[in-house]
């Protein structure tokens, strides 16, 4: 508990190095989008193999450099060169990047890229709060292709209201509603990951996947009790409620899904999650709990692609009970999700793992 402490004692100190830092000072809200790409060597000449976040962080925050991963010899040869984003050989993949989740973000790369046959040929898109990350995502992985996209978290601020758990009211987390506009217009599909899991399978599987008429697809869990993840005032509204009709709402779980960015785009989904969280704050009566996921609910629950439950194992970080572990569910598994309150890297560090938290552990990057 005391290392909790002080290491969140660390990260506020770094969050105020950050904001005080001239060259974030420098930065324009004008370059909403802000971006790189990998592969190019033009900044990055720092020969150690650990890289530091800036000021005080330096030497407290370290990662490993992580090995080179090539494409096997049948891989799709690269057309347009290098780095280009739009590449139609590419698998694209996004992710937020936070220093909460720093950890395990890196190590959902190291796993994507370390179980891929063509990892070369994967193409990450970081969205960021705090630019400063990107430095930390290029010392790590030197040869990755990817892009960082700023996130202002001002285009949620009003837009997000207290939910039963603070973390989920983080305006990253909204990120994932914006990524038809953030990312390149020649990227038309993407897979979307949290930050707390690990891929143990070939990522070209799941990019594979067909998805139909439909905008999004993710496993969905039909034996799960829909009615709790809104409220008796939204049920009580056929205003509201009405949103359902004709339609087979399932849960699913918004950490793991393939979006048809190019249709998201045409149907402007964008503003229909938006319009659903303005109900949200202004409805006399809050409609549901929960943060990001409810309006995703509402916009897709009944319409999403299926895909196999293997590329979602989800609910290894237990809920709130101090120590509870939960076990796999049935059936093989290509991903594996720790989403609820634990997360494996720091029941690892505090020498209480649940048994699972092993299957993490070997994509961790953290520390020399
Ligand atoms: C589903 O959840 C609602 C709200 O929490 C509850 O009232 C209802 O009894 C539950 N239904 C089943 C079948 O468990």
């Amino acid at each position: 508990m005391l290392w909790i402490m002080r290491f969140s004692g660390f990260f506020s100190a770094a969050m105020v190095m950050i904001v005080l830092s001239p060259s974030l000072q420098s930065f324009h809200p004008a370059e909403a989008i802000r971006s790189s790409h990998g592969g190019d060597s033009d900044s990055n000449s720092d020969s150690d193999s650990y890289l530091r976040l800036p000021t005080s962080a330096a030497g407290k925050f370290t990662f490993r450099r992580a090995p080179v991963f090539r494409n096997a010899g049948d891989c799709r040869a690269s057309r347009l060169g290098k780095s280009s984003v739009c590449d139609p050989s590419l698998v694209h993949v996004a992710i937020t990047l936070d220093l909460e989740y720093l950890r395990g973000s890196i190590a959902a790369v190291h796993s994507v890229l370390q179980r891929s046959k063509c990892p070369e040929s994967v193409f990450f898109h970081f969205l960021v709060s705090e630019t400063s990350l990107e430095s930390v995502v290029r010392s790590t992985f030197p040869e990755l292709k990817f892009k960082v996209y700023y996130f202002d978290p001002e285009r949620v601020r009003n837009l997000i209201s207290s939910s039963v758990r603070q973390a989920l009211e983080q305006p990253l987390n909204y990120a994932r509603n914006y990524l038809a506009d953030l990312l390149e217009a020649c990227v038309n599909r993407v897979i979307y990951l949290d930050s707390d899991l690990v891929v143990v399978d070939d990522i070209s599987k799941l990019w594979s996947t067909a998805l139909g008429k439909k905008t999004i697809g993710a496993p969905e869990y039909c034996h799960a009790n829909f009615t709790k993840y809104f409220t008796e005032h939204f049920w009580s509204r056929p205003a509201f409620s009405g949103v359902f009709s004709g339609r087979n709402p399932c849960y699913f779980n918004t950490g793991v899904m393939v979006i048809d960015l190019a249709r998201w785009r045409r149907l402007g989904y964008t503003r229909r999650i938006e319009r659903w969280m303005e109900i949200q704050k202004t409805s006399a009566s809050r409609i549901y709990e929960l943060g990001s996921l409810p309006p995703f609910l509402l916009v897709f629950a009944g319409q999403v692609a299926p895909i196999e439950h293997r590329w979602n194992q989800h609910g290894l970080g237990g809920d709130n009970v101090r120590g509870s572990c939960r076990d796999l569910h049935a059936g093989p598994v290509s991903l594996l999700h720790w989403s609820g309150s634990g997360k494996p890297w720091l029941r690892l560090d505090s020498k209480q793992p649940c048994p699972l938290d092993s299957l993490w552990a070997p994509f961790d990057l953290y520390g020399h």
